[in-house]
């Protein structure tokens, strides 16, 4: 078997002190030279718990100035997240192989699957990390033949975070629209209501002998509504603020949101999508699970109406979601 996949590079590269060149960022993207260290960045963490008045001021504010934030008491068990982690685990422990058999269609623009790199970075760098997509939601989109059938139970894991995750994105979108001053089911609305589509990403990024040198995921903004992300115990998340690259810290059982481009058009730009990026670690294995919250393909979706005006002129333009997906893939202007 040809050897593509980054996990299968790692086994190989692991008594090096190199990694294939491929790998190697340049000097204004290499982690080493671009973060910043010795000041850890606190990225606002909200209590859900607190009453909802707070939690909606809190949610616009982050939304408005970073376009990331940790939700805590967030209603998803501990053994929820940990069995969504445990069985996404063992999938990618499982043989090449084995594996395999979920691969990306070669020929087609298939989203779901293993697979390795997403779109085509300049100089044709790489990312160290594999990834598996498949949708979650709703029942008419899911294509099974993406989820694993090895752990037996990676189902019922998925299904059950699946579940709770819809409570807590159907907050996250309730309290975005009541910042915005509209009324609480305006976002949702505007994103396609219960035909937003759920999409699953596990991010499998391998220990690398040179994480001074390599990135996992490369800078971007999520094309997303909104992205909710559980990531293991290893830290890797990097956020862009005030022009400098940022660790996130890890808080255990915390749900990362990210405000995605979508939910920074809708909102005509009050609300900002986070550009971030993932470093990898040397010994250990950094996995994610972000879950992308997107509209289905037809769905239009621009600046929401009663937010423009004549003093606040539409900044961006109303298209398909798969018209945007399209253009940002293919790095042509929207
Ligand atoms: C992504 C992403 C970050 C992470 O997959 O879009 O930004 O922490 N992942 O793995
Ligand atoms: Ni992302």
């Amino acid at each position: 078997m040809e050897v593509e996949r980054v996990q299968a590079i790692a086994i190989l590269s692991k008594f090096m002190d190199t990694i294939p060149a491929e790998f190697i960022r340049s000097e204004t993207e290499q982690p080493a030279i671009t973060t910043v260290r010795g000041k850890v960045l606190e990225v606002p963490v909200i209590d859900l718990l607190r009453d909802e008045e707070e939690v909606v001021a809190a949610v616009a504010a982050a939304g408005a100035e970073w376009g990331l934030f940790q939700v805590v008491n967030h209603g998803i068990p501990e053994e929820v997240i940990g069995n969504l982690q445990r069985v996404g685990k063992e999938f990618f422990e499982l043989p090449q192989e084995e594996k395999e058999v979920y691969a990306k269609p070669k020929e087609g623009k298939s989203m779901e699957g293993y697979g390795t790199k997403l779109q085509k970075e300049v100089e044709g760098k790489k990312g160290w990390v594999d990834h598996l997509f498949h949708k979650v939601w709703p029942p008419s989109a899911i294509n099974y033949q993406f989820w694993p059938k090895n752990p037996p139970s990676y189902r019922e894991a998925n299904e059950a975070y699946t579940e709770k995750l819809r409570a807590v994105a159907d907050k996250l979108f309730k309290w975005l629209s009541l910042g915005l001053g509209l009324d609480g089911h305006e976002v949702k609305a505007a994103v396609g209501g219960d035909d937003l589509e759920y999409m699953m990403k596990i991010n499998y990024y391998p220990p690398c002998p040179r994480p001074d040198l390599a990135l996992g995921v490369v800078a971007h903004t999520d094309m997303s509504t909104l992205t909710l992300l559980v990531p293991n115990e290893v830290p890797g998340l990097q956020v862009f603020k005030d022009d400098r690259w940022y660790d996130v810290k890890y808080i255990p059982n915390a749900l990362i949101v990210h405000i995605g481009d979508q939910i920074e058009i809708l909102s005509n730009g009050k609300y900002k999508a986070v550009l971030h990026r993932s470093t990898v670690s040397k010994d250990t294995t950094r996995m994610s699970w972000p879950v992308f919250l997107e509209p289905p393909p037809e769905h239009e979706l621009g600046p929401i109406p009663k937010l423009i005006g004549d003093k606040n002129p539409p900044k961006y333009k109303t298209k398909k979601y798969k018209d945007y997906v399209y253009r940002k893939l293919n790095k042509l202007p929207q």
